[in-house]
């Protein structure tokens, strides 16, 4: 969140098209549809930014990512079935999938992993693992590719996103190579490849489940969502209430929560319009 407040500060013309976004998304809602019904294949390019051996995570630990996030995508994860009944009607498919890219921006073949090396022991939240300028990797087209950026990050930063709308050079997703995959170096309790579900989801458009306030007055503009007071961490017994929320209380076992990988389960029908409303809008680009 603070780099997207950063971005918001920084970029006006970024400010704006979050705002049209924002009123797209609004006039969705009220009908109730998605201009796309099919399923999205979203081609994705994966930056491996290293220093150390470790850092050079396997293509085996890469694929385990994409297919960690083709479960969670497709509510096809099995760990759904711990959603508390209340809310598994709401168990929502978002009818996206990935795939690392087959050819590169030059139409090249490519595996769609590239590895960069680095003399940056880590990396903070800004930016720098993105030019080679700072020691990092240029993105390819973010028309056309996710872009997902994986190296050693500082502050105990697990990952960040951009959100849709922002400068094409910087658009993606950065994750911790400790908390990505479910094989190789990804660490407990971050090795479901969920970090890579949560950062998605922001470059889909998604906000924090709470609101991103500490007192009950944030909204992550999603309805079926409970309206939740701070972050949940590690594996919450159910029901936890806040904001006057109960019986059921807080969906912290939603992805755009912060609890462990094996305690994030599911989106919701209202989450999958939001992301939809991006890949009709300031996304409609990708995958097609
Ligand atoms: N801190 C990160 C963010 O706000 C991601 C948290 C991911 N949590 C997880 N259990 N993997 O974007
Ligand atoms: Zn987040
Ligand atoms: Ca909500």
């Amino acid at each position: 969140m603070q780099v997207h407040h950063r971005l918001l500060e920084r970029d006006p013309e970024f400010r704006l098209r979050q705002a049209e976004l924002e009123r797209k998304i609004h006039n969705r809602l009220a009908a109730g549809t998605s201009v796309r019904q099919a399923v999205t294949t979203v081609p994705v390019v994966v930056h491996v930014v290293y220093k150390t051996a470790d850092e050079k995570i396997t293509a085996a630990q890469v694929k385990s990512q994409i297919a960690a996030l083709n479960k969670d995508y497709r509510a096809t994860n099995p760990d759904k079935s711990k959603v508390p009944s209340v809310w598994q009607g709401l168990v929502t498919d978002a009818r996206v999938q990935f795939a690392l890219a087959t050819r590169n921006p030059a139409g090249n073949k490519t595996s769609g992993i590239l590895y960069v090396r680095t003399t940056q022991a880590a990396f903070p939240d800004d930016d720098s693992v993105k030019a080679p300028a700072t020691g990092g990797s240029a993105g390819w087209p973010s028309a056309r590719y996710l872009n997902v950026w994986v190296c050693s990050l500082g502050d105990g930063l697990l990952g960040y996103a951009q959100f849709p709308g922002g400068p094409a050079k910087t658009d993606g997703i950065v994750i911790l190579n400790r908390a990505f995959g479910t094989t190789g170096t990804a660490t407990a309790p971050f090795r479901l490849g969920r970090t890579g579900t949560h950062e998605v989801g922001h470059w889909l458009n998604l906000r924090h489940i709470w609101g991103d306030t500490e007192d009950c007055s944030g909204t992550d503009f999603v309805a079926d969502t409970p309206n939740a007071q701070h972050p949940n961490y590690g594996k919450p017994r159910f029901p936890h209430v806040s904001c006057q929320n109960g019986p059921n209380g807080d969906m912290f076992m939603n992805y755009m929560d912060y609890v462990d990988d094996d305690a994030m389960l599911m989106f919701t029908a209202q989450q999958v319009v939001r992301m939809q409303a991006s890949l009709d809008g300031p996304r409609a680009t990708i995958g097609k």
